[in-house]
């Protein structure tokens, strides 16, 4: 073979060796097979290492020079491709890694459904902040009560009359009629009395029983909140602030409440006491009075010394009346397009 034609064959020879490198390059698909690859390239005997060890077969000092710097640059472009193809799966992995290892925190970012308390336990929730702003204390009592504490201590013995108003439900437990659901959230105060010493000022939230038929405005199982304050030098007039600065700050500023004359056993003087909505109309909210002496005496506090006031209202009905419901059975049915409302 002429030089010019063993030049022409290895000129052909480099140019199919770095195609075929530079294709195998592009078909890798991770790090670990261009490792793999970079090696069998160096090897002495790879294509390309061959053709440089086959340069000695050439006499011309030109033709070597020629040959070896094709050679050079098939080598130097198969070494970059190897450079350029790792960095590239390199970055290719990491991201995948990244992918692959990301927390999945989406829970925290978007909102999920979950329940809320029940409108009555919000206006309640809602009560209690603004009386514990007005320098109030929370106390809670039995729902079963003895006929002591929700009669008797309240001035209304055996053959009270006021009894009857009370439609109460008794249980068959201990002497006949005298282990009862409590009709009122009253009896908390003759507890509180008992076991707080003056100067008193408590509210007391709760569920209370009476034998009522459902229908619109009354449920036989419904939620009151009782206040009691006694202090020394206590008056009506205390009452009636302490009862418009609640409804200011319950019900808004353009709100007001009123006394009516009323009767309790347990207050002396009572009243009733309603509010007046923005839109002019009275809703009757609750009773209220002077605490009796002889309420004070049942709960072991000296009348000569102190006096005070109570109130107690239902809870149910300003749940109905901030939310416009038409019906107080509605709150009671557990129907999830109702209570989502609120
Ligand atoms: N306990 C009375 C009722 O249930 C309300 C009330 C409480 C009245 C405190 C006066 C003082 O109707």
């Amino acid at each position: 073979m002429s030089d010019q034609s063993v030049v022409t064959a290895m000129t052909q020879a480099v140019e199919l060796a770095q195609n075929n490198a530079l294709a195998a390059i592009a078909a890798t698909k991770d790090l670990s097979a261009v490792k793999t690859l970079t090696a069998d390239l160096n090897k002495k005997d790879s294509p390309l290492n061959t053709l440089k060890s086959d340069l000695g077969k050439l006499t011309s000092v030109d033709d070597k020079r020629t040959m070896g710097q094709l050679l050079n640059t098939a080598s130097q472009s198969v070494n970059a491709a190897l450079l350029t193809r790792s960095t590239e799966l390199e970055s290719l992995e990491i991201s995948a890694r990244v992918a692959r290892e990301a927390m999945d925190l989406s829970e925290f970012t978007t909102r999920r459904k979950r329940g809320h308390t029940h409108i009555v336990t919000q206006a309640t929730q809602r009560l209690e902040d603004v009386f514990i702003g007005l320098g109030f204390q929370i106390a809670e009592g039995p729902e079963v009560e003895t006929d002591f504490y929700n009669f008797e201590a309240l001035n209304m013995p055996k053959s009270h009359p006021a009894r009857s108003e009370f439609d109460t439900m008794f249980l068959e437990y201990g002497d006949p009629n005298s282990v009862l659901l409590r009709t009122h959230t009253s009896p908390v105060q003759i507890r509180v009395m008992q076991t707080w010493q003056p100067p008193i000022y408590a509210i007391m939230p709760g569920r209370v029983f009476r034998r009522d038929t459902p229908d619109a405005t009354h449920m036989p199982v419904f939620h009151q909140i009782e206040g009691l304050v006694i202090d020394r030098g206590i008056t009506f007039a205390h009452l009636a602030g302490t009862i418009e600065a609640f409804t200011k700050a319950f019900f808004g500023n353009e709100f007001t409440s009123r006394l009516r004359p009323s009767f309790f056993p347990f207050t002396e003087p009572s009243a009733e006491f309603d509010i007046r909505r923005a839109d002019g109309e009275w809703i009757e909210l609750g009773g209220c009075g002077m605490v009796h002496p002889n309420v004070l005496i049942s709960g072991g506090i000296d009348p000569e010394e102190f006096s005070g006031f109570a109130f107690g209202f239902g809870i149910d009905r300003m749940a109905k009346e901030r939310h416009n419901v038409e019906d107080i059975r509605e709150m009671y049915t557990n129907d999830l397009r109702f209570l989502r409302q609120f």
